[in-house]
């Protein structure tokens, strides 16, 4: 499905010298350059932003539907008007991240079939179920606040047109973060079964949030080349560190607790010790074999077949605008 075209375009011309423009190439980056669509670039720099940003896209489409579950039965109009510009926001940050991905010359067909065929990833926390009202407290201040980690840094990301994505994205990631930890302030604060439904929404929601950064660096297969691209600024364990040094002391000012008997802060090094997530759990999930994997891909495959109609009325309409225009 991947246009080989392209990675010709990516490969030299005969005769010029192919380490001349990969040592252009290395210098550019090296010097906070900003790659653009229309820039040469090495074939594995374009073939992983196109996996990286897709799946990053899928997640937010995805990501949709745990919390769309809980549309209807928000407790309040207020709460239904904030969820749902929340989920809303995040149909927009998928299809701003198709198009960042568009921009490296694969189409908007080709990634959704990628999804849909189950080649392409996406995100493992959106494979679990969203039992409670409270999980939409805890996602909100959980699942957004370990993305603003992860995507703050993306802002700065060699890749033009994907930082640049990233700066509006991460902009409403913040109100998305911001309106999950009231809802958790309110419960937590609330009677001692709102309490009970914040703990276990916390429970339920904290290692699937760091799985959310990825395996151990060492067991990164994009890692290390990602940072030398500055694809990635920071490591999967740095992220994870920064998510759980900066949300313990939310969710002490919570009265909650964090579900880690291993959890320490370590003044010597000025970090929280945490113990290690299920990595057998998170292997699974990657596998399909999630709580909520094959609901989530029926409920996409359906969508899109219901969109089918849509999608044709748009095609013929392109088409009898451009014979207009012939
Ligand atoms: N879920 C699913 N797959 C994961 C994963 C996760 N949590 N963590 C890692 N993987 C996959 C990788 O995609 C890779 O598989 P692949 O080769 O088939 O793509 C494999 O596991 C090895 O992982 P690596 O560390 O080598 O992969 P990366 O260097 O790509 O790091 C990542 C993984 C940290 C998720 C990185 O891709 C990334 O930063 N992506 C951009 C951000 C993103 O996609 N976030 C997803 C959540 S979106 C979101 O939070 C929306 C918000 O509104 C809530």
């Amino acid at each position: 499905m991947y246009s080989q075209a392209l990675d010709q375009r990516d490969e030299s011309p005969r005769g010029v010298d192919d380490a001349a423009r990969l040592a252009r190439f290395d210098e550019r980056v090296a010097a906070e350059d900003k790659i653009e669509p229309n820039d040469w670039m090495p074939a594995a720099y374009r073939k992983t932003l196109i996996r990286q940003i897709s799946q990053h896209a899928h997640s937010e489409i995805i990501g949709m539907q745990p919390e769309g579950n809980w549309l209807t039965r928000a407790p309040s109009l207020r709460r239904k008007a904030v969820l749902l510009a929340k989920v809303q926001d995040e149909a927009g940050h998928g299809l701003y991240l198709y198009a960042a991905a568009e921009t490296l010359g694969i189409t908007r067909e080709e990634l959704v079939d990628q999804l849909l065929t189950g080649k392409a990833k996406y995100s493992s926390i959106f494979n679990y179920p969203t039992l409670t009202w409270a999980d939409m407290g805890a996602i909100g201040w959980l699942v957004d606040g370990a993305a603003i980690m992860n995507q703050v840094p993306i802002c700065r990301c060699s890749y033009g047109p994907y930082a640049r994505a990233m700066v509006r994205i991460c902009k409403e990631e913040s109100f998305h973060q911001r309106q999950g930890f009231e809802i958790m302030l309110t419960l937590s604060r609330g009677t001692d079964e709102q309490k009970a439904m914040a703990q276990d929404a916390l429970d339920r929601w904290w290692w699937p949030s760091l799985m959310m950064f990825g395996p151990h660096d060492a067991s990164s297969v994009h890692g290390e080349q990602s940072m030398t691209w500055k694809i990635k600024r920071f490591s999967n364990d740095e992220l994870r560190q920064k998510f759980v040094d900066a949300t313990v002391p939310q969710a002490d000012f919570l009265g909650l607790r964090v579900p880690d008997d291993e959890l320490r802060y370590d003044a010597g090094s000025g970090h929280y010790v945490f113990g290690e997530p299920d990595w057998d759990e998170f292997a699974a999930v990657l596998r399909g074999e999630g709580p909520c994997n094959e609901q989530r891909m029926a409920h996409r495959r359906r969508a899109h077949d219901d969109g089918a109609w849509v999608r044709e009325a748009a095609e013929a309409h392109a088409a009898k605008h451009k014979a207009a225009v012939a």
